[in-house]
């Protein structure tokens, strides 16, 4: 909760607040005003709202709030809004001193923020509604006890236990590099075309289902079966969710449905495999204390499964296409992991380079580009320099990570030394200069608040050591000039990473 002294609820009746609609009376009292967005207006890239013929480009719907955005001043220019009487409020806000407010008051407290199910329908029907991602109030509370525990940074990071399992991912990315080494030195070819995205999901789907839970799916099969299977329900989650009234009386009727249910039957085999390490402890079932049925872990699994494939993909490809621009951030990097042989806390700490890249990665393309919550009550939100502002009880509130990042007013070259939107993890110093450090700045990349990821720990060490062992073995560059985001679940480089790859000379015997 924040330590905003409660006040009454406005007690506003359904009809006084329908007559303020139609009024256009501000709803956001106090500090921070936001500003009415017409629902319709030429001449904006999108409508401001989801629906059958735009919902693959979110990223447009976005950046239809900040259309004109910068004639405003203050807290105007970064909080917008859509008011259609009768209906409930939706804010989008940009303004990272809001964002952090609303974070730090989503929880399972009277008058907290609950986290918005309506951008995640589609999930939850794949998933489950049961999962920590989903779930609000106590079943979250019980949730986030029974799950959160396994993937934090003092479970994961016991050095007894941490080297058994940081040595089976190592060896994981080695074998998959060396694959790729392999079909590289037998195409005759000293540089080849290749699409980075589709090595990046086996290899991280490997790490989960093998590694972590402890299965034994071979890679030909996680490539050919699961990857395939999973991809294409992510996908569907994304779709479903904006067409699910529209399509549903008629989904059967599909040709898709056939190609749909397969994948959720694979879905759950995969769910199956990773279950079925707890019953001998395989993998980090080891450290997982709890009496709950199988069945209560399901959903979780789920959303372990499909959510952090999802995001450590997205992740690690940024990560990737942000360096194929970058030549001398690649030699950097390399000279810096060149001797790192293993990625425990203290070697990682080491590699400065690769730390800023990865923060770096998060603050430009975070994976996940908004944040979806809803006010439970008529609430007020307090920032840390002591501006208020009043969020009505129904409110949809979109935090828009993607547009606060880039937004120049926060991460310009005033602030950081560097444009906004340009990818420079040169900036963490500068801003280290400054004295400011990342938890006062925040780029909300793995959240924030009682709902910040629990798979940040395991997330930072699959991506930092994938990435690493890449630039250890290859140089690449990008096929195309810019990179372009491609939006779903989470953002994607739109083109694959598709990349020119080139194998570095081996070292020299030692
Ligand atoms: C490394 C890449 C990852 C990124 C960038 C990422 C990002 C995020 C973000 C931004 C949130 C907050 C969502 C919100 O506030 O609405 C979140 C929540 C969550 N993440 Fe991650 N994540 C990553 C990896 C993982 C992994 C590896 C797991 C699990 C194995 C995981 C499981 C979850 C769950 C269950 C939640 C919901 C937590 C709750 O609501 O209490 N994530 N993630």
């Amino acid at each position: 909760m924040s330590d905003v002294a409660p006040i009454p609820r406005t007690g506003r009746t359904w009809l006084e607040r329908f007559w303020r609609q139609v009024r256009r009376v501000q709803p956001f009292e106090g500090d921070c005003p936001a500003v009415r967005v017409p629902l319709l207006a030429p001449g904006r890239p999108s409508l401001p709202f989801p629906h059958p013929w735009n919902y693959r480009e979110p990223l447009r719907i976005l950046d239809t709030f900040f259309v004109g955005a910068e004639k405003e001043a203050g807290s105007r220019r970064h909080n917008r809004y859509l008011d259609v009487p009768g209906l409930s409020y939706v804010l989008v806000t940009r303004e990272p001193a809001i964002i952090r407010a609303v974070l730090s008051a989503t929880s399972d407290q009277p008058g907290d923020f609950d986290r918005d199910t309506m951008p995640a329908d589609g999930i939850a029907r794949a998933t489950g509604p049961d999962s920590l991602l989903y779930s609000n109030g106590a079943l979250w509370r019980r949730q986030k006890k029974l799950a959160a525990p396994s993937f934090s940074r003092s479970n994961l990071f016991q050095p007894e236990k941490f080297h058994d399992f940081e040595r089976t991912f190592r060896k994981t990315v080695a074998e998959r590099l060396d694959l790729l080494r392999v079909r590289q030195t037998e195409s005759g070819q000293s540089v080849t075309r290749v699409e980075l995205e589709p090595e990046s999901q086996v290899v991280m789907l490997e790490m989960l289902v093998n590694n972590f839970f402890g299965g034994s799916v071979s890679y030909e099969e996680l490539r050919d079966r699961f990857v395939p299977a999973m991809v294409l329900l992510i996908d569907h989650m994304v779709s479903d969710t904006v067409a699910h009234r529209l399509r549903a009386p008629f989904r059967r009727l599909s040709p898709r449905w056939a190609v749909v249910r397969r994948a959720q039957a694979d879905f759950e085999t995969l769910t199956d495999i990773a279950l079925s390490g707890r019953a001998d402890g395989r993998g980090l079932w080891a450290q997982f204390r709890s009496d709950a049925p199988d069945e209560a872990l399901r959903s979780n699994i789920r959303v372990f499964l499909a959510g952090a494939l999802e995001a450590t993909t997205s992740f690690a490809t940024w990560a990737l296409a942000h360096l194929s621009h970058m030549p001398d951030l690649q030699e950097a990097v390399y000279q810096e992991v060149r001797g790192i042989d293993v990625y425990d806390p203290d070697n990682l700490a080491q590699a400065a380079t690769l730390n800023r890249v990865l923060e770096e990665t998060l603050r430009l393309t975070p994976s996940l580009y908004f944040l979806p919550r809803r006010a439970t009550v008529d609430t007020w939100v307090e920032t840390a320099d002591g501006r208020r502002m009043l969020i009505p009880r129904g409110t949809h509130v979109v935090l828009d990570v993607w547009h606060a990042n880039r937004c120049e007013d926060f991460w310009g070259e005033a602030e950081s030394g560097y444009p906004a939107d340009a990818f420079a993890p040169a900036r963490w110093e500068v801003l280290a200069g400054k004295g400011r450090s990342p938890k006062e700045i925040l780029h909300f990349g793995f959240g924030h608040g009682p709902r910040v990821c629990p798979g940040k720990f395991l997330g930072l060490l699959e991506v930092g050591l994938v990435v690493g062992a890449f630039v250890k073995v290859f140089t690449f560059r990008a096929v195309h000039a810019r990179t372009e985001a491609r939006a779903g679940v989470s953002t994607k480089p739109a083109d694959g990473v598709l990349v020119d790859l080139e194998l570095r000379p081996l070292p020299p015997p030692a």
